[in-house]
C-alpha cells in the first residue's frame, strides 16, 4: 500500500510542520530541516533565521538568501547572510539541512545540489545547528555543546553582532572582517570593509587595500577618532590585542536592546538602536558623514559632489565623455561600478590623422584622482600631455607645482571641491578623451555647458530623479534623532548638517547669540534641542571630533548635556539638550514676572558651584570654563541650574582667546589674570563665580549703572558687600523684591564666599569644592579681606568711570 504510506507520511509531515511553526524552534538537526518560509527563532525571540528575498513585491527579486535578522523589527534588517554571493534563484525551493558529512548546507531540492555549506571538519556524527540568543548560528555536537565546528560569528557579513569578534585569530589565521553588501537587494560582498590590522589598527578599506577612514588610536576605552563610541552607540566596547588575537568586540549592557552596527552599502560605518516607541532606528554614529569621503564611492570616471543637491541626494556624476556603466545598480544605490567611456580612445592608431588624435578635457576645482604617477622628465604642461598621449593606458595628466603627474587606467576618487573662486591652487586635471567627444562638444557648446552645469546628460538626469526618489525613501532611515529615552543612556550623535538645518527650520528661531556663535531652537522627532552654530571653529575635523569627544563624556546634573555634533565641511555645530526655562540673566534681571525666591537662588548658587567643581576636578582632564556669567547658566523646568558652553576653549582653540579678549559684555566677570596676561587656572572660574554670586544676592548686575551713582564706586555692589559684612548688616544687601523673606545665615555665607572668590590673588580664592562645602555649611570661612582691585577703585584717587569695566 505505497499510496497509503505516502498519505500517512504526508499527514505526519504536515503535523510535524505545523508543530514546528507554531512553537518556533531554534535548531536544525538531521531529522529537522528548514525549508520554504519556515524560520528558526532564537530562544529569546530576538533573532530569526530563514530564507528571504530582499526587496518588495514591486521590486521583482528572484534571488533568495539564507539570512539572520532581528525578529522583532518590522523593517527587515538583514544582519548576516550565508550565501550572499550565491543566491538561490527561483523557482528552486531551498532547504537548510545537515548534510551527510555533518555539515550544515543549503540544498537545492530540485537538483539535489549543494548551494552552500559550512565546509568544516566534522569529527562527530551528531551535529546540529542552533541559532543562539546572541544571533550566532553554531554547528555543534548535539551531545557536547562546547564542541563547536563552525559558527556564523566567524564569517560575518556587514554586521558586527554584540559578542562577536572582529579581527584576527593569529593562531589559525582567521580574519573576521565586516564587508558591505553590494546594495539593499543584492547581498553579494561590496567594495567596502571594516578590518582590524595585524598590528591592531582599525580601518575602513576600499577593495581591502585602500584605507579611507581610520579608527584612531585605542586609548583603553574607545578609538580616538570615534567619540560616539561612548554611550549607547557601542556599549562596553573592548579591544583585545595579544600574541594570539587582535580583535574588538562589544557587549550590550541590556541584552534586550536592539543595537545594529556595521557598514552600510555606502561604505560608512554606523551604529544605531531600534526605538520601540517610534518604531525607527536611532543612528548614533556614522562615519564618514559625507559620502564623498568614502573612497571611490562613485566608482571610476566620476565626480563625487556632496554639495550638488541641498538634500545630499545625487552625489555621483560621470565625467565628461563617460556614461553610467550599470544604471540598474545606480538605482539601487550601488554606484561603485562608475562610468565608462562613450568613445574608445584612438590611442595613436590613427597617427596620420591629427584630427583623430586623443584630446584632453580640463577639469577644475576637483580633488585629484588616486594613485598618480610622477613624471620627473616632463618639465612643462605640453611635455606632460605628450607623455600621457604616448602611453595607451594613460587616462589623465595634471601639471602643477609638483610637476607632471599622470594617471593610468581608471580614475578613482575625484571629488568636486568648492566653487572655482575659492580654490586658490587652481590645479587642473586633464582627462583624455577621444577626439570625437570634444568635437561634439565644440559643435553644440551651449548644450554641453548646460549639461555640465547640471552635471548630467538627459539619461543621467532621469537617473538623478530616480535616485532622488529612492533617497527620499531611504531618507527616513538615515536621519538621526535624539534619544527620547532615559537620560543616562545617551551617546554622542553625529548629525548631518541638513538634518540640523531641517530641525531648526533653516536656523530661524534664535535662542541667543554668544561670543562663539548663535544658538537656535530645533525640533527633532518631537523633542526640542538647542543647536549652537560655531563661528570661530576652524579646527580640522580630527581635532574637533577629539575635543567633542572629551566634552561629550562630561555629564553632570549641573551641566548642560551635549547630545551631538555636526562636523561637515566648514560647518561645526554642537547640539545640546534644550532648557525650557530662562537663563539666569533673564530670570534675575529681565523677566519682570519672575522673582526667584531666596531658597531657589541659594540652590542655584550651590548647583552652579557643584557643576564647576565637577569640571575642575572630577572629570579626567580639568576643564576651565573661562566664561562663567549668568547668560551661561540655564535653568531647567524645576530651576535646577545647568552650566552651558563649557569646553569651548578646547573646541575653539586659539579662536577662543581671541573671542575672550574682544568680549566686552562679559568683562565684569573676568579675573584680573585675564588682563595681566598670566597663565589662567581654574581660579578664573572661581572669580567669575563670585561675581555671579553677588548678582544672585542683589538681583542686579554688578556693573549696572545704578551701582555707579555719578562715579561713586562705594555703591559698586561687591564693595558694599565687603563693607556690610564688616558691619554685620547683610540683610540690606539682598534683592529688595524678596521683601526680606530670606535666610540671613545663608545670605551671610553667600556674601563671604563671594568676597573670597573675587580676591585679586588667585591663591587667596577658594577652590570650587571649598565653595560647595561652604555653601552647604560644612566649612566655615573667615571674614574676607577687601579685594585690592576694589580698594583701588574706591580708595584710589584715579578717576575711574563705569566705562573702566567695559574697557578692561
Ligand atoms: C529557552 O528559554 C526558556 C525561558 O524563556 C528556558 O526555560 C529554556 O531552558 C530555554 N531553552 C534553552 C534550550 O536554552
Ligand atoms: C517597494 O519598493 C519600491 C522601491 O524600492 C518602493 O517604491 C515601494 O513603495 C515599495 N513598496 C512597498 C509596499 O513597500
Ligand atoms: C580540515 O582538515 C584538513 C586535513 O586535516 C585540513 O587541511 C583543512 O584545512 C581543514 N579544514 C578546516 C576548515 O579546518
Ligand atoms: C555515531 O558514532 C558512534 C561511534 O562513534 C556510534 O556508536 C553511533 O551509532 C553513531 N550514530 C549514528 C546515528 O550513526
Ligand atoms: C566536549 O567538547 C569539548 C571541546 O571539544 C571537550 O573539551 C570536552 O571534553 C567534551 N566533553 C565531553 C563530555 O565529551
Ligand atoms: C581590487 O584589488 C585586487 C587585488 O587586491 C585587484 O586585482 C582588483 O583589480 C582591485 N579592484 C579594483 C576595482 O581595482
Ligand atoms: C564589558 O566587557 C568586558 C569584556 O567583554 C567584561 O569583562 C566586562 O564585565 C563588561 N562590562 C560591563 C559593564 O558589562
Ligand atoms: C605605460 O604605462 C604603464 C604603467 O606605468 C607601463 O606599465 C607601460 O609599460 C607603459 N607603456 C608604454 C608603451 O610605455
Amino acid at each position: 500500500m505505497p499510496l497509503l504510506r505516502h498519505v500517512l507520511l504526508g499527514i505526519v509531515l504536515l503535523f510535524l510542520h505545523t508543530l514546528a511553526s507554531s512553537a518556533a524552534k531554534d535548531t536544525v538537526s538531521p531529522s529537522q530541516a528548514l525549508a520554504g518560509s519556515n524560520r528558526l527563532v532564537s530562544n529569546n525571540s530576538k533573532f530569526a533565521l530563514g530564507f528571504l528575498k530582499p526587496g518588495n513585491e514591486s521590486y521583482n527579486n528572484h534571488n533568495s538568501f539564507l539570512g539572520i535578522w532581528f525578529n522583532k523589527v518590522p523593517k527587515l534588517t538583514l544582519l548576516w547572510t550565508a550565501n550572499g554571493d550565491n543566491p538561490v534563484v527561483d523557482p528552486t525551493s531551498p532547504e537548510l539541512t545537515i548534510s551527510g558529512d555533518g555539515n550544515l548546507a543549503i540544498l537545492d531540492h530540485a537538483t539535489k545540489s549543494i548551494i552552500w555549506s559550512t565546509r568544516a571538519n566534522i569529527t562527530t556524527n551528531d551535529t546540529i545547528a542552533v541559532l543562539l540568543n546572541n544571533g550566532n548560528l553554531v554547528l555543534r555536537s548535539s551531545s557536547n555543546s562546547s564542541k563547536i565546528f563552525w559558527q556564523s560569528f566567524d564569517y560575518p557579513t556587514d554586521t558586527l553582532f554584540a559578542g562577536a569578534k572582529i579581527g584576527w585569530d593569529k593562531v589559525t589565521g582567521l580574519n573576521r572582517r565586516i564587508v558591505s553588501r553590494k546594495n539593499s537587494i543584492d547581498q553579494a560582498p561590496g567594495m567596502y570593509s571594516l578590518e582590524v590590522g595585524l598590528n591592531g589598527d582599525g580601518h575602513l578599506l576600499w577593495n581591502s587595500t585602500v584605507p579611507y577612514k581610520s579608527s584612531g588610536d585605542w586609548n583603553g576605552r574607545y578609538f580616538g577618532l570615534a567619540p560616539e563610541m561612548i554611550g549607547v552607540a557601542l556599549p562596553n566596547f573592548t579591544f583585545v590585542y595579544n600574541d594570539q588575537e587582535a580583535y574588538f568586540t562589544y557587549t550590550l549592557r541590556d541584552d534586550t536592546a536592539i543595537v545594529h552596527t556595521g557598514i552600510d552599502v555606502f561604505g560608512r560605518g554606523f551604529a544605531g538602536t531600534w526605538l520601540e516607541g517610534s518604531q525607527d532606528w536611532l543612528i548614533h554614529y556614522r562615519q564618514p558623514i559625507v559620502h564623498c569621503d568614502v573612497f571611490a564611492i562613485c566608482g571610476p570616471f566620476t565626480i563625487c559632489d556632496d554639495k550638488k543637491d541641498p538634500n545630499n541626494n545625487p552625489f555621483c556624476d560621470c565625467m565628461k565623455g563617460f556614461s553610467v556603466k550599470s544604471p540598474k545598480d545606480w538605482e539601487l544605490d550601488d554606484r561603485t561600478g562608475g562610468c565608462m567611456r562613450n568613445t574608445p580612445l584612438s590611442c595613436g592608431s590613427s597617427k596620420d590623422r591629427t584630427d583623430l588624435t586623443d584630446r584632453f578635457y580640463p577639469m577644475q576645482s576637483i580633488r585629484l584622482p588616486h594613485n598618480a604617477e610622477n613624471v620627473q622628465a616632463a618639465t612643462s604642461g605640453d611635455q606632460c600631455s605628450q607623455v600621457c598621449l604616448s602611453n595607451c593606458s594613460c587616462t589623465a595628466y595634471s601639471y602643477g607645482e609638483d610637476g607632471c603627474s599622470i594617471w593610468h587606467d581608471e580614475l578613482y576618487n575625484v571629488k568636486q571641491l568648492l566653487d572655482a573662486a575659492s580654490d586658490g591652487n587652481g590645479v587642473v586635471l586633464y582627462v583624455r578623451l577621444a577626439a570625437k567627444e570634444l568635437q561634439n562638444s565644440e559643435r553644440k557648446k551651449s548644450g554641453i555647458l548646460i549639461g555640465v552645469a547640471i552635471g548630467a546628460s538627459t539619461g543621467t538626469l532621469f537617473l538623478i530623479i530616480l535616485l532622488l526618489i529612492l533617497w527620499r525613501i531611504k531618507g527616513k532611515w538615515i536621519i538621526a534623532h535624539p534619544l527620547e529615552k532615559s537620560e543616562d543612556s545617551i551617546g554622542i550623535i553625529a548629525f548631518r548638517h541638513i538634518d540640523l538645518r531641517r530641525a531648526t527650520k533653516n536656523f530661524s528661531e534664535k535662542l541667543g547669540g554668544g561670543s562663539f556663535g548663535s544658538v537656535f531652537k530645533g525640533n527633532l522627532n518631537d523633542s526640542t534641542i538647542a543647536v549652537k552654530r560655531l563661528d570661530g571653529a576652524h579646527q580640522g575635523e580630527k581635532q574637533f571630533r577629539a575635543e567633542v569627544n572629551s566634552i561629550g563624556i562630561i555629564q553632570h546634573i549641573n551641566l548642560v548635556k551635549l547630545v551631538g555634533f555636526c562636523c561637515e565641511g566648514d560647518n561645526r555645530l554642537l547640539v545640546y539638550e534644550y532648557m525650557p526655562n530662562c537663563s539666569l540673566d533673564v530670570c534675575l534681571f529681565k523677566a519682570n514676572d519672575i522673582v526667584l525666591d531666596w531658597t531657589t537662588r541659594y540652590q542655584i548658587a550651590i548647583g552652579v558651584a557643584r557643576g564647576l567643581a565637577y569640571l575642575h576636578t572630577s572629570c579626567r582632564d580639568c576643564i576651565i570654563h573661562c566664561d562663567i556669567k549668568p547668560e551661561n547658566i540655564l535653568l531647567d523646568a524645576s530651576y535646577v541650574p545647568k552650566i552651558a558652553d563649557f569646553g569651548m576653549a578646547k573646541i575653539l582653540g586659539r579662536e577662543f582667546s581671541r573671542a575672550m579678549t574682544t568680549m566686552r559684555g562679559t568683562i565684569g566677570y573676568l579675573a584680573p589674570e585675564w588682563i595681566s596676561g598670566t597663565v589662567v587656572t581654574s581660579k578664573v572660574d572661581v572669580y567669575s563665580y563670585g561675581m555671579v554670586l553677588f548678582e544672585i544676592i542683589s538681583g542686579r548686575r554688578n556693573s549696572s549703572h545704578e551701582n555707579f551713582r555719578d562715579g561713586d564706586f562705594s555703591f559698586f555692589f561687591p564693595m558694599q558687600v565687603a563693607r556690610k559684612l564688616l558691619d554685620g548688616d547683610v540683610g540690606s544687601l539682598v534683592d529688595a523684591s524678596l521683601k526680606g523673606d530670606v535666610n540671613l545665615v545663608e545670605v551671610e555665607r553667600a556674601c563671604k564666599i563671594a568676597c573670597w572668590c573675587i580676591q585679586d590673588n588667585e591663591f587667596d580664592r577658594p577652590t570650587m569644592g571649598e565653595v560647595v562645602q561652604s555653601l552647604e555649611g560644612l566649612l566655615e570661612l573667615d571674614m574676607p579681606p577687601l579685594p585690592r582691585l576694589l580698594n583701588a577703585i574706591t580708595g584710589g584717587s584715579h578717576p575711574v568711570t563705569p566705562q573702566y569695566f567695559d574697557s578692561l
